[in-house]
């Protein structure tokens, strides 16, 4: 391992190792940022996928907070996007169908009839170009999606950059541009179990979203494209709860995503990079707060996870050990003309900014 002390003035060091190579036999890298207040993030080229992030509880300790797998040939046999970037198009499109100006594009379906995050190899799945930028404590992995690539029109230059501050963010800036109009919507798809043991289930997180409403879907996932007030709903997440409180009430939207996996339309659109959820674990005393500018966040509270997977901590993943907080625009929006736009321009810059930001209480 060739270890990296960043500038004088920045406590960032930036570690590289090999983590394995493909069944396609691509050499996948590993890079581990660090810094001077026992926060530590793994990211591996494929996938760009946070693989470890270590956060102190409030006696110190650091400890892992996000699930995942030790080996690369687990994240290539079978995986809920854990830790991975996701693209082109985070979240579900109905049909895999949408028209940009009269022409109609067909998106590979992997989701039953649908499209779910970006498809059948989507960005989760791919190998990225690293280059460590030394002087910033950060990791920009980059990846050309060319043309028509599971569907999507355009040749797409992503640039996603990773970095890792003293008062202990992880930052995930987002970029792209491509050279004919299409859709774009990244995210990020970490799964969170503060508690840092990942055999227990995440539903005494206590969690806040700055949300007045919420994206109901139909059977398959789909938004209906009824913005629905989240007052006197089980969605109501304005005074902080735990994810537990009220998952297993008698309410049809809980009931189609077995738990939640929806969207809420989150507060304050206009503000650019603000505050949009939290969730605090008690016994570990772990905080994350998470900034972004989009309008929209996913909270995924693993309802589909268990039974199959390796756990990196030994076992067997179960359900509702990891929750997801997915900052995006809202599912099947290139269908839906009221939701704000993901359409991007050829001359124009996607650009986009989440904040993962951990502390104790
Ligand atoms: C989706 C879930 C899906 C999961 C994949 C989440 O972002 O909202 O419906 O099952 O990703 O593991």
């Amino acid at each position: 391992m060739n270890s990296t002390q960043i500038t004088k003035n920045n406590p960032i060091t930036i570690s590289e190792e090999v983590f394995g190579t493909t069944t396609d036999g691509v050499s996948v890298k590993s890079f581990t940022l660090k810094n001077e207040k026992g926060m530590e993030a793994s990211i591996i080229t494929y996938g760009g996928i946070i693989t470890t992030l270590k956060v102190p509880n409030k006696k110190g300790v650091s400890e892992d907070v996000v699930l995942g797998y030790k080996l690369l040939a687990s994240y290539e046999k079978a995986t809920p996007y854990f830790g991975a970037l996701i693209g082109r198009y985070g979240n579900r499109i109905a049909n895999g169908k949408f028209s940009i100006d009269g022409k109609e594009y067909a998106l590979k379906t992997n989701d039953g009839s649908n499209h779910l995050h970006g498809g059948v190899k989507g960005f989760d799945k791919v190998v990225w170009t690293a280059e460590v930028l030394k002087d910033k404590g950060a990791l920009k992995l980059s990846y050309l999606s060319k043309d028509m690539e599971e569907g999507y029109p355009g040749n797409l230059n992503t640039e996603v950059t990773y970095t890792l501050t003293n008062d202990n963010t992880l930052e995930v800036a987002y970029q792209a541009t491509t050279d004919k109009k299409t859709i774009v919507n990244l995210t990020q798809h970490s799964y969170f179990n503060l508690s840092g043991d990942f055999t227990k289930p995440i539903l005494d997180h206590i969690v806040k979203i700055n949300a007045d409403r919420f994206v109901p879907v139909n059977r398959a996932l789909i938004p209906t494209g009824e913005l629905k007030e989240v007052a006197n709903t089980p969605f109501d997440f304005r005074e902080p709860k735990t994810i537990g409180q009220d998952i297993n009430a008698d309410n049809e939207q809980l009931k189609r995503g077995l738990g939640y996996d929806h969207c809420w339309v989150l507060n304050d659109q206009n503000e650019g990079i603000r505050f949009t959820s939290s969730a605090y674990e008690p016994n570990s005393g772990r905080l994350l707060e998470v900034f972004s500018d989009e309008p929209g966040i996913q909270l995924y509270t693993g309802n589909f996870l268990g039974g199959t997977l390796p756990n990196k901590q030994g076992g067997i993943y179960t359900n509702r050990t990891g929750f997801c907080l997915e900052t995006q625009h809202y599912p099947n929006s290139p269908n839906q003309k009221d939701f704000p736009s993901t359409i991007l321009k050829p001359g124009d810059t996607y650009s986009t900014t989440t904040s993962f930001k951990f502390s104790v209480k």
